[in-house]
Protein backbone atom coordinates (compact mmCIF):
# COMPACT_ATOMS: atom_id res chain seq x y z
CA UNK A 1 0.00 0.00 0.00
CA UNK A 2 0.94 3.65 -0.71
CA UNK A 3 1.45 4.14 3.12
CA UNK A 4 3.44 1.35 3.62
CA UNK A 5 5.82 2.22 0.85
CA UNK A 6 6.06 5.79 1.96
CA UNK A 7 6.74 4.35 5.23
CA UNK A 8 10.11 2.05 4.18
CA UNK A 9 10.87 4.41 1.67
CA UNK A 10 11.52 7.74 4.10
CA UNK A 11 12.61 5.60 6.56
CA UNK A 12 15.27 4.15 4.74
CA UNK A 13 16.06 7.76 3.70
CA UNK A 14 16.80 9.18 6.70
CA UNK A 15 18.89 5.99 7.46
CA UNK A 16 21.18 7.25 4.53
CA UNK A 17 20.91 10.74 4.57
CA UNK A 18 19.72 12.09 8.13
CA UNK A 19 22.78 14.52 10.10
CA UNK A 20 24.36 13.12 13.20
CA UNK A 21 22.65 15.67 15.16
CA UNK A 22 23.50 15.75 19.29
CA UNK A 23 19.49 15.82 20.34
CA UNK A 24 19.61 12.54 18.16
CA UNK A 25 21.91 10.99 20.15
CA UNK A 26 19.87 10.66 23.19
CA UNK A 27 16.48 10.17 24.71
CA UNK A 28 17.26 12.10 27.68
CA UNK A 29 14.26 13.72 27.73
CA UNK A 30 15.45 17.00 29.43
CA UNK A 31 17.58 17.24 26.56
CA UNK A 32 15.33 16.51 23.95
CA UNK A 33 13.14 19.27 25.40
CA UNK A 34 15.47 22.09 25.78
CA UNK A 35 16.59 21.10 21.89
CA UNK A 36 12.86 21.15 20.60
CA UNK A 37 11.70 24.53 22.50
CA UNK A 38 16.08 26.03 21.03
CA UNK A 39 14.77 24.53 17.42
CA UNK A 40 11.74 26.22 16.67
CA UNK A 41 12.18 28.43 13.85
CA UNK A 42 16.25 28.39 14.47
CA UNK A 43 18.32 26.72 12.35
CA UNK A 44 19.81 23.63 13.10
CA UNK A 45 23.14 25.02 12.68
CA UNK A 46 23.24 27.88 14.67
CA UNK A 47 21.31 26.03 17.61
CA UNK A 48 23.90 23.56 18.19
CA UNK A 49 26.52 25.29 20.41
CA UNK A 50 23.69 27.33 22.23
CA UNK A 51 22.45 24.00 23.09
CA UNK A 52 25.72 22.23 23.85
CA UNK A 53 26.14 25.39 26.37
CA UNK A 54 22.85 25.77 27.75
CA UNK A 55 23.02 21.85 28.43
CA UNK A 56 26.23 21.89 30.21
CA UNK A 57 25.62 24.41 32.34
CA UNK A 58 22.08 22.74 33.34
CA UNK A 59 22.13 19.19 32.32
CA UNK A 60 19.18 18.33 34.22
CA UNK A 61 15.70 19.58 34.88
CA UNK A 62 16.48 20.37 38.20
CA UNK A 63 19.80 22.39 37.70
CA UNK A 64 17.23 24.71 36.11
CA UNK A 65 14.83 24.52 38.26
CA UNK A 66 17.36 25.56 41.04
CA UNK A 67 18.66 28.24 39.25
CA UNK A 68 17.78 32.07 39.30
CA UNK A 69 15.73 33.41 36.35
CA UNK A 70 18.61 35.30 35.31
CA UNK A 71 21.27 32.82 35.66
CA UNK A 72 18.81 30.67 33.29
CA UNK A 73 18.64 33.45 30.79
CA UNK A 74 22.69 34.43 30.62
CA UNK A 75 22.63 30.65 29.77
CA UNK A 76 20.53 30.85 27.06
CA UNK A 77 23.21 33.65 25.57
CA UNK A 78 21.91 35.74 22.39
CA UNK A 79 19.66 33.13 20.75
CA UNK A 80 16.91 35.82 21.15
CA UNK A 81 13.05 34.74 21.99
CA UNK A 82 13.45 35.43 25.67
CA UNK A 83 10.39 34.03 26.35
CA UNK A 84 11.07 30.75 25.22
CA UNK A 85 13.66 29.82 28.68
CA UNK A 86 11.46 32.04 30.94
CA UNK A 87 8.97 29.06 30.31
CA UNK A 88 11.14 26.71 30.31
CA UNK A 89 12.11 27.22 33.48
CA UNK A 90 9.21 27.73 34.84
CA UNK A 91 8.33 24.39 33.06
CA UNK A 92 11.55 22.88 35.42
CA UNK A 93 9.97 24.41 38.07
CA UNK A 94 6.48 22.50 37.63
CA UNK A 95 8.22 19.44 36.67
CA UNK A 96 10.26 19.40 39.70
CA UNK A 97 7.31 20.97 42.25
CA UNK A 98 4.86 18.66 40.53
CA UNK A 99 5.77 15.74 38.65
CA UNK A 100 8.97 14.31 40.90
CA UNK A 101 11.28 15.64 38.98
CA UNK A 102 10.63 13.55 36.00
CA UNK A 103 9.43 15.05 32.52
CA UNK A 104 5.93 13.68 31.87
CA UNK A 105 5.66 10.92 28.78
CA UNK A 106 2.33 12.00 27.69
CA UNK A 107 1.82 14.22 25.13
CA UNK A 108 -1.39 15.88 26.97
CA UNK A 109 0.16 16.04 30.17
CA UNK A 110 3.09 18.04 28.60
CA UNK A 111 0.76 20.52 26.76
CA UNK A 112 0.03 21.73 29.78
CA UNK A 113 3.40 22.80 30.61
CA UNK A 114 4.28 26.55 29.87
CA UNK A 115 5.82 26.66 26.76
CA UNK A 116 5.10 23.87 25.26
CA UNK A 117 2.30 23.11 22.68
CA UNK A 118 1.04 20.30 20.74
CA UNK A 119 4.18 19.93 18.24
CA UNK A 120 6.87 20.07 21.13
CA UNK A 121 4.54 18.14 23.27
CA UNK A 122 4.84 15.31 20.47
CA UNK A 123 7.97 15.91 19.90
CA UNK A 124 9.05 14.82 22.97
CA UNK A 125 6.98 11.95 23.67
CA UNK A 126 7.87 10.57 20.65
CA UNK A 127 12.14 11.48 20.50
CA UNK A 128 12.53 10.59 24.10
CA UNK A 129 9.99 8.22 25.23
CA UNK A 130 9.52 6.63 21.85
CA UNK A 131 5.95 7.19 21.61
CA UNK A 132 4.38 6.38 18.63
CA UNK A 133 3.01 9.44 18.37
CA UNK A 134 1.40 11.57 15.46
CA UNK A 135 2.76 15.84 15.48
CA UNK A 136 4.12 17.89 13.35
CA UNK A 137 5.61 21.19 12.45
CA UNK A 138 5.41 23.28 9.19
CA UNK A 139 8.05 21.43 7.67
CA UNK A 140 6.11 17.99 8.07
CA UNK A 141 3.19 19.42 7.59
CA UNK A 142 4.34 20.47 4.10
CA UNK A 143 5.77 17.17 3.14
CA UNK A 144 2.38 15.01 4.57
CA UNK A 145 0.41 17.28 2.63
CA UNK A 146 2.46 17.25 -0.94
CA UNK A 147 2.60 13.69 -0.58
CA UNK A 148 -0.99 13.12 0.14
CA UNK A 149 -3.03 16.11 -1.09
CA UNK A 150 -1.67 17.89 -3.58
CA UNK A 151 1.39 20.65 -4.16
CA UNK A 152 -0.47 23.41 -3.28
CA UNK A 153 0.16 23.89 0.93
CA UNK A 154 -2.53 25.61 2.78
CA UNK A 155 -1.11 27.32 6.01
CA UNK A 156 -0.64 24.22 8.60
CA UNK A 157 -3.29 25.66 10.82
CA UNK A 158 -6.17 25.51 8.27
CA UNK A 159 -6.17 22.05 7.55
CA UNK A 160 -4.67 20.78 11.08
CA UNK A 161 -7.57 17.89 11.95
CA UNK A 162 -7.11 16.16 8.73
CA UNK A 163 -3.24 16.93 8.85
CA UNK A 164 -3.11 15.32 12.12
CA UNK A 165 -5.83 12.30 11.58
CA UNK A 166 -3.33 11.52 8.08
CA UNK A 167 -0.47 11.70 10.60
CA UNK A 168 -1.88 9.34 13.32
CA UNK A 169 -2.27 6.62 10.66
CA UNK A 170 1.10 6.80 9.25
CA UNK A 171 3.20 6.63 12.43
CA UNK A 172 4.59 3.02 12.07
CA UNK A 173 4.06 0.81 15.61
CA UNK A 174 7.39 0.54 17.40
CA UNK A 175 8.99 2.61 14.66
CA UNK A 176 7.19 6.14 15.32
CA UNK A 177 10.98 7.35 16.46
CA UNK A 178 13.04 7.00 13.19
CA UNK A 179 9.36 7.80 11.39
CA UNK A 180 8.91 10.77 12.87
CA UNK A 181 12.65 11.95 12.79
CA UNK A 182 12.47 10.69 8.64
CA UNK A 183 9.52 13.13 7.81
CA UNK A 184 11.15 16.13 9.89
CA UNK A 185 14.39 15.98 7.93
CA UNK A 186 13.12 14.67 4.80
CA UNK A 187 11.37 18.40 4.79
CA UNK A 188 14.48 20.19 6.23
CA UNK A 189 16.99 18.60 3.50
CA UNK A 190 14.86 17.27 0.04
CA UNK A 191 11.01 18.20 0.38
CA UNK A 192 12.16 22.13 1.21
CA UNK A 193 9.84 24.38 0.79
CA UNK A 194 11.24 26.71 -2.25
CA UNK A 195 13.33 23.98 -3.58
CA UNK A 196 11.75 20.48 -3.55
CA UNK A 197 13.91 18.06 -5.74
CA UNK A 198 11.69 15.88 -7.12
CA UNK A 199 13.72 14.82 -9.87
CA UNK A 200 15.59 12.71 -7.91
CA UNK A 201 12.82 12.05 -4.72
CA UNK A 202 12.59 8.23 -3.38
CA UNK A 203 8.71 8.87 -3.02
CA UNK A 204 7.66 10.70 -6.28
CA UNK A 205 6.01 7.47 -7.62
CA UNK A 206 3.71 7.64 -4.68
CA UNK A 207 3.57 11.69 -4.17
CA UNK A 208 0.61 13.69 -5.01
CA UNK A 209 2.78 16.90 -5.92
CA UNK A 210 4.88 15.06 -8.40
CA UNK A 211 4.81 16.48 -11.45
CA UNK A 212 2.91 14.17 -13.58
CA UNK A 213 0.57 12.67 -10.93
CA UNK A 214 -2.74 13.59 -12.18
CA UNK A 215 -4.11 17.52 -10.62
CA UNK A 216 -0.05 17.92 -9.90
CA UNK A 217 1.47 19.01 -13.06
CA UNK A 218 0.14 23.01 -13.52
CA UNK A 219 0.67 23.71 -9.87
CA UNK A 220 4.26 21.82 -9.11
CA UNK A 221 6.09 23.16 -6.55
CA UNK A 222 8.69 25.03 -7.93
CA UNK A 223 11.25 27.84 -6.81
CA UNK A 224 9.42 31.32 -6.94
N1 LIG B 1 13.91 20.77 14.49
C1 LIG B 1 13.11 20.49 15.52
N2 LIG B 1 13.35 19.27 16.00
C2 LIG B 1 14.34 18.76 15.27
C3 LIG B 1 15.03 17.54 15.26
N3 LIG B 1 14.75 16.59 16.15
N4 LIG B 1 15.97 17.38 14.33
C4 LIG B 1 16.24 18.34 13.46
N5 LIG B 1 15.65 19.50 13.41
C5 LIG B 1 14.69 19.72 14.30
Amino acid sequence: TKNATVRKTLISWFRENGRDLPWRRTRDPWRILVSEVMLQQIQVARAIPFYERFTERFPTVDALATAPLAEAIRAWGDLGRYRRVVNLHRTARIVVEEHEGRIPADPEVLVTLPGIGPYTAGAVACFAFERDVPFFDTNMHRVLHRVYFGPEVPEPAAKRKELLALAAGLVPVGDGWAWNQAVMEFGALHCTARRPRCEECPVSGHCSAHPGMPGALAAAPRAP
